[in-house]
């Protein structure tokens, strides 16, 4: 019964290269991790079953672009007549030994990626500038982060001091034979339908004189699995979830649509 209970909590991952057990190592060696990658390759989903893998708390930290060091590190909040002082999640996720995952840590303030420094080096180490105090890091502390590399307009980019404290990672989309099992496991749709949702997946991904963005990620695919094994038509489904998600431009909706039809 417990062991069940236990098993249930286990995040799905289907590792597509040898990133388990190169994160492995990198924890091991107490080097910070970086994700690169677009949307809905499977970046956060990785972390999750990596911190639950190495039997690590996880806090994830979604940065965006008031995202500052205050909000990691910890502010003094007023209490009655009292003032008392509040960590932040980086400051818990240090002294306890989690891993803090900085997700999109490109889009987060400068003084965010200035904290973080004595942190991804040989100091392992955070300095907590309201309280003038340096705390130490736990054994098992790891820093994860993830960034959109710079293809998409309006994103940012890291600085190579910071990025070069990290041993870093592209996340892709994974072959299709992998990315077929994905979409059958996480949404429960049949595997000829799954079959097809990849070729769709690939052909709109090949498509580079669209200029879309983002292309279609595998939660897209995953989406549209689930609406299908739930009765939706599979044309509507695939519409719905994985074409007008891509774009606004009517001409493009239309042309994918047709270009899905014919394959489903
Ligand atoms: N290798 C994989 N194993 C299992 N599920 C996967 C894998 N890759 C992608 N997925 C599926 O794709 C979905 C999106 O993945 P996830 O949320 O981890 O993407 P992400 O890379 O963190 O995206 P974002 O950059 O938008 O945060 C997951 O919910 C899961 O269903
Ligand atoms: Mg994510």
């Amino acid at each position: 019964m417990e062991s069940n209970l236990i098993d249930k909590k286990i995040p799905y991952y289907l590792p597509v290269h040898k990133e388990v057990e190169i994160f492995e190592h990198a924890a091991k060696n107490k080097l910070p991790f970086l994700l690169k990658g677009p949307t809905g390759t499977g970046k956060s989903r990785f972390v999750e079953f990596m911190a639950f893998t190495l039997k690590r708390p996880l806090i994830t930290i979604s940065c965006h672009e008031e995202t500052s060091s205050t909000d990691l590190i910890g502010r003094f909040i007023i209490k009655g007549a009292e003032t008392l002082w509040l960590d932040g999640p980086l400051t818990t996720g240090v002294k306890k030994g989690a891993i803090v995952y900085l997700d999109e840590v490109a889009e987060a303030r400068p003084d965010v990626i200035v904290a973080i420094h004595s942190l991804t080096d040989h100091r392992r180490e955070l300095f907590i500038d309201k309280l003038g105090e340096t705390v130490k890091a736990h054994e098992d502390f790891m820093l994860v982060a993830s960034f959109n590399p710079g293809y998409q307009r309006g994103f940012k980019e890291l600085k190579p001091s910071t990025r070069q404290r990290f041993v870093a990672m592209s996340f892709e989309y994974p072959e299709p034979k992998a990315e077929a099992e994905i979409l059958i496991k996480e949404s429960g749709v049949d595997e000829d339908s799954a079959k097809r949702l990849v070729s769709i997946g690939n052909k709109i991904r090949n498509l580079k004189e669209l200029g879309l963005t983002e292309t279609v990620s595998t939660r897209l695919l995953v989406d549209a699995g689930k609406l299908i094994h739930s009765g939706l038509p599979k044309r509507l489904s695939v519409k719905v979830a994985v074409i007008e998600p891509l774009s606004d431009d009517a001409e493009i909706i239309e042309a994918l649509t047709d270009l899905a039809n014919l394959m489903i």
